[in-house]
């Protein structure tokens, strides 16, 4: 049917612009769709989501998420990869792909805390059984598998704390009585620690931070190098209705080009931040992970190859929480508030003994994001807040 004959309210619809052919650039293109095209009945019946070498529905993805997934699942050493709306709806991802009523899960005392607190929703609400373990109980783990047990969650280190876990140690325990490990893989970005080469049967990650880059997108990711496994991901996913924005995927693609060089360039600001601060009097721990005051630096050092920006430092215990809100609250260009891997340095104070019933560290916890400002300049910030303290 030619346009011409049609009014102008169809063809604004059905425009038959055909742009011309030849374009290339750099850029992934953003490919919006809730609704697929197929080209006839045949091929719509013929479809299945679970192919991702052919388009079925917007929620299941566009090339333009396709290709994040390829990207992130390359970055990881994995061979699959499922985007989830946030970090936290990776986690969710996970569970609700591993876990049904009647089942165990090990999380460690030491995780993000909105997974332990997805946990302890899992057990009040959805009759599975949720134990929190101690994060440095490496081969020991294998003592608290129980028959029912699918599924350890690990993370490394954890991110505000910072323990680095015996990844390995804690895999071959699992293993040994056939229980999965899912890591929460965000500190390393993927970068700094590959899950598959320790021993890691699903590594999640939070997009939102490094891979973004700008503070500015919520995203996660799940990834395998297992088929079955990636099967029963796809599932889940499915069922959950977890898309996500393609405006979002773009940015990330974006952010990805220059992640390495950003987490490299957070890694040196950091560490010669955290080694001002270990020389500094008020200061008790440098809780970084390539600092032995931190527990599991050796690990680390075995299995890690950077570290990126964040780090936490334990106050020498004279200080009262007062005097270190006070720090806080004077700090200039480190400015208050949650997550990291974005350019702007950030600075949380945290109440241990409220979020970990094994809390033995003394002295108040405070953990810094170090962005991407000049190392002299952060200095000088947590100086003058140290001084005014
Ligand atoms: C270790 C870790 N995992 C997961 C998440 C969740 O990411 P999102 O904020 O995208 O839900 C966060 C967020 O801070 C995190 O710190």
């Amino acid at each position: 049917m030619s346009n011409k004959k049609l009014n102008l309210s169809t063809t604004i619809v059905h425009s038959d612009y055909q742009p011309p052919e030849g374009f290339s650039a750099f850029p992934t293109a953003i490919h919006h769709a809730s609704t697929v095209l197929f080209k006839d009945v045949e091929a719509m019946r013929a479809r299945s989501w679970l192919n991702k070498s052919t388009y079925t529905y917007g929620l299941h993805g566009t090339p333009t998420s396709f290709q994040l997934e390829a990207e992130i699942a390359h970055i990881e050493g994995g061979t699959h990869c499922l985007l989830a709306p946030s970090g936290l709806a990776a986690i969710t991802l996970v569970n609700m792909a591993f876990l049904a009523s009647g089942d165990d899960v090990l999380i460690p005392d030491n995780a993000y805390g909105p997974n332990k607190e997805q946990g302890a929703w899992l057990q009040r609400s959805f009759g599975i059984s949720v134990r929190f373990y101690d994060p440095m109980i490496g081969a020991e783990l294998v003592d608290l598998i129980l028959p029912n047990t699918k599924l350890v969650w690990t993370e490394a280190p954890g991110s505000v704390s910072m323990e680095v876990a015996d990844v390995p140690a804690i895999c071959a325990a699992a293993h040994s009585k056939g229980v999965l490990v899912a890591l929460d893989n965000t500190w390393s970005a993927g970068l700094a620690f590959k899950s598959f080469e320790h021993g890691v049967d699903i590594s999640m990650q939070a997009l939102t931070k490094y891979q973004s880059g700008g503070s500015d997108v919520l995203m996660g990711a799940v990834i395998t190098r297992d088929v079955e496994l990636y099967n029963r991901l796809m599932m889940a996913h499915m069922r959950l209705g977890f898309g996500v924005g393609m405006d979002d995927v773009y940015l990330v693609l974006r952010g990805l080009q220059s992640m390495k060089l950003r987490f490299n360039a957070h890694d040196v600001a950091a560490r010669k931040i955290a080694a001002w601060l270990k020389s500094r009097p008020e200061i008790g721990k440098v809780l970084h992970p390539a600092w032995e005051d931190c527990p599991g630096h050796e690990n680390w050092k075995r299995d890690f190859n950077g570290a990126g920006g964040l780090f936490s430092v334990l106050f020498d215990e004279k200080y009262t929480e007062a005097q270190t809100d006070q720090f806080v609250n004077q700090l200039q260009l480190f400015k208050i508030g949650f997550s990291w891997g974005g350019s702007h340095s950030l600075c949380v104070s945290y109440r241990m003994a409220s979020m970990r019933e094994a809390w033995q560290e003394k002295g108040i916890l405070v953990r810094f994001n170090i962005g991407l400002e000049a190392v002299e300049d952060l200095i000088a910030d947590i100086e003058q807040a140290l001084d005014a303290m």
